[in-house]
């Protein structure tokens, strides 16, 4: 009757809203109200706000507080798992629902240097490479591989005060330049479901569903037996989706904005029937 009663719960799970950035298009909290309502779970996969840069980390702090009380008083549950933008936020590194049937995580663990397109990884490359070469842990686990994470993660922490507009306005313009960071940009675009994909056959080679974040690139794809769904982000110039999880079903819906800015479930972009959770187990 446990099982029975998590299944009929209503999750919903959005990545990458990024509270507290200049380029987030959410500027206030309120704004989300909609995709949570009638949610009994919310799962917040990374990034949800900012910790890392100072000049946005009060701001990341205060409307995360507001984000908390926001599912409190629409009766959903808030999780959060952690991002390479939000590391201290009170969450793991990943989470497996309905017994290991779908795996969650930021998507920050699949790249060994977590964000080539980044000016710090470009700028850091050799002390990066250093890092990965030098860790001791066991990166076979998923533990050992997410204290590998956290550690580059810790070198590619901004140093100063980040190269935008006030308003954020610069924020498309930034990824091109210097050159390498469109290129990489690209590549990770191209690569992200090939890697995804390597990543969770390692990990949970008996998932049936792998959902992240991290490459602001939003997308469905089904490879083998699995399907992989990214979520995108709600940065300017990027697209998020939101995935639904209830009984047997999964849905992924755009994301449509509303004349008063409001953001709310939009069209499907595919459902999903997920296998009985209880046949799995047997
Ligand atoms: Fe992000």
């Amino acid at each position: 009757m446990i099982g029975d009663a998590k299944i009929t719960r209503r999750v919903v799970v959005l990545s990458d809203v990024h509270l507290g950035h200049s380029a987030t298009q959410v500027g206030e909290v309120k704004f989300l109200g909609p995709l949570l309502e009638g949610a009994d779970e919310v799962i917040f996969n990374g990034d949800t706000c900012e910790q890392t840069v100072s000049a946005w980390r009060e701001k990341g702090r205060a409307q995360l507080a507001e984000l908390k009380l926001l599912c409190a008083r629409l009766g959903a549950e808030a999780r959060f798992l952690t991002g390479n933008h939000d590391p201290d936020v009170d969450g793991e590194g990943w989470m497996d629902l309905r017994g290991g049937q779908i795996f969650v995580t930021h998507g920050d663990m699949i790249l060994s240097d977590v964000a080539p397109w980044s000016l710090e990884c470009i700028e850091r490359r050799e002390k990066i490479r250093e890092v990965v070469e030098e860790f001791k842990g066991d990166v076979s686990t998923l533990d050992g591989l997410h204290r590998r994470t956290q550690l580059v993660e810790e070198e590619l922490r901004p140093s100063e005060e980040p190269r935008l507009g006030s308003k954020g306005r610069m924020y498309l313009w930034t990824a091109l330049w210097p050159p390498m960071r469109p290129l990489n940009i690209l590549r990770v675009w191209l690569t992200m479901f090939a890697k995804a994909e390597r990543f969770t056959e390692r990990f949970r080679p008996t998932s049936e569903v792998f959902l992240f974040g991290h490459f602001h690139r939003p997308g469905i794809r089904r490879r083998g037996s699995r399907i992989y769904c990214n979520t995108g982000a709600f940065m300017r110039g990027a697209r998020a989706l939101m995935v639904e999880l209830e009984g047997e079903w999964m849905t992924v819906r755009a994301i449509i904005r509303d004349k008063d800015g409001y953001f709310r479930p939009g069209d499907s972009c595919g459902s999903f029937r997920l296998r009985d959770q209880r046949s799995r187990s047997k």
